[in-house]
């Protein structure tokens, strides 16, 4: 089968691979229709990661299941079915607790699996023409057969859940302000889970203008952080209180207005944006080993976080994967009643043999690039 192979820094390759397959009674195969490329590709496409050339990309997956292992209990061939991008078993510790981002079984030494990406187990990605998928009772996510919402419903795999996890992380209320660092696609769907938790003023900030006007669009308060000091214009729309919550769709990869990488810069940010005692939901990655990191101790993850600020205004914070599993029904819901329709961030829809120039695209964050879906078994370009 075909799919997507990372070669080196800024290369991938759309290449012949051993085809999916049913490895475990309990396993399902998926025919892909959508696989997403995901801020979180960058990371490893960049080199930024320990990521070693091979590995087939794609965490964010939707299909039609081809194949059902024997020990499958409620999946059909012909279902149409989503993928959390947490690979979980349903049954350790923390899938029970719903923790399902840091499930304890299917990755041996590690909390929590993944498809697609570097040290989170032996999947392989879903950017390509077919899915194993493990545990597939617990992991696929049913959904009306046909084509409607198929781009609205490919983001429940990761970034409308993930979005929705900093809200939660950040416990936004009714009626709450937020500030929202990052109008990449999680932070838009953070942003957008905001107000459809009720938030009385969103803010969000970036330096990309695609991306702030698609923030604008759906209500938020647009901040350009190269045009002025984010924390002090985010005080001056709460009468120099701060926002209740903060959520971090930004990190390690953060950059100063003139590009420069400070990876702390996000979390220090936040820190002076939002008021004493509330709350920062952080989605956005931290790594442990980062090899092209600025410093030396960013190279193992240590950042110059404002620690002393932190406690001094009582702030709390969450962090960590996001348990898309604790989210995906009641979001998909939401979909199919109309309530909601994150398919706004979604800029282009590409077959698959696209892939090495969407990646460039979506990397160099050329206007208008905000999500990019692949779309194996199509061959036209069509637009989202
Ligand atoms: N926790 C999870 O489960 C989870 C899931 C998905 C993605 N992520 C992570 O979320 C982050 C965002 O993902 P994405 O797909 O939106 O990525 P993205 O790279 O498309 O978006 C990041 C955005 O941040 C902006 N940015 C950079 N520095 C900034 C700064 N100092 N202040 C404000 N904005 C700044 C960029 O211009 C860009 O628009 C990534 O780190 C990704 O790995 C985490
Ligand atoms: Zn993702
Ligand atoms: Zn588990």
């Amino acid at each position: 089968m075909k799919a997507v192979v990372y070669k080196e820094p800024f290369d991938v390759a759309v290449e012949e691979v051993p085809d999916a397959r049913i490895e475990q009674p309990t396993d399902v195969l998926v025919k892909v229709t959508t696989s997403c490329i995901c801020g979180s590709d960058l990371h490893m496409y960049e080199g930024r990661t320990g990521a070693e050339p091979g590995i087939v990309f794609g965490h964010e997956n939707m299909g039609v299941v081809e194949e059902v292992g024997s020990g499958v209990a409620t999946v059909r061939k012909g279902d149409r079915v989503v993928m959390p991008f947490n690979v979980a078993c349903g049954f350790c510790k923390n899938c029970l607790a719903g923790r399902t981002g840091f499930c304890l079984t299917v990755n041996e030494g590690f909390a929590g699996g993944a498809y697609g990406y570097v040290s989170m187990g032996p999947y392989r990605g879903g950017q390509a023409e077919y899915l194993r998928v493990p545990f597939a009772d617990f992991n696929c996510l049913q959904l009306p057969r046909g084509e409607e919402h198929e781009n609205d419903f490919a983001l429940l795999a990761d970034i409308f859940p993930t979005g929705y996890h900093a809200t939660e992380l950040a416990q936004v209320s009714p009626g709450e302000t937020v500030c929202v660092f990052g109008a990449g696609p999680v932070g838009l769907m953070a942003a957008y889970s905001a107000m459809l938790r009720g938030a009385s003023r969103v803010f969000v900030v970036d330096r990309q203008p695609d991306r702030l006007r698609l923030a604008e669009r759906i209500g938020a308060t647009p901040i350009d952080y190269s045009r002025t000091d984010a924390a002090g214009q985010i005080k001056e729309h709460t009468d120099g209180e701060g926002t209740d919550k903060g959520i971090d769709a930004v990190g390690y990869q953060a950059t100063v207005p003139s590009g420069e990488e400070q990876p702390a810069m996000v979390l220090n940010t936040l820190v002076e944006s939002v008021r004493p005692t509330g709350m920062l939901g952080v989605v956005g990655l931290y790594v442990p080993a980062d090899p092209g990191g600025p410093t030396e101790a960013a190279q193992h993850g240590q950042l110059l976080f404002d620690v002393g600020r932190f406690f001094e205004k009582g702030l709390r914070m969450g962090t960590g994967q996001a348990n898309v599993k604790a989210y995906n029904r009641q979001l998909r819901d939401m979909i199919i009643s109309g309530r909601a329709e994150p398919g706004f961030v979604v800029s282009h829809r590409v077959p698959l043999a696209e892939a090495p120039d969407a990646y460039r695209h979506f990397d160099h964050r050329d206007d208008g690039w905000t999500k990019v879906l692949l779309a194996p078994g199509t061959n036209g370009a069509k637009a989202a």
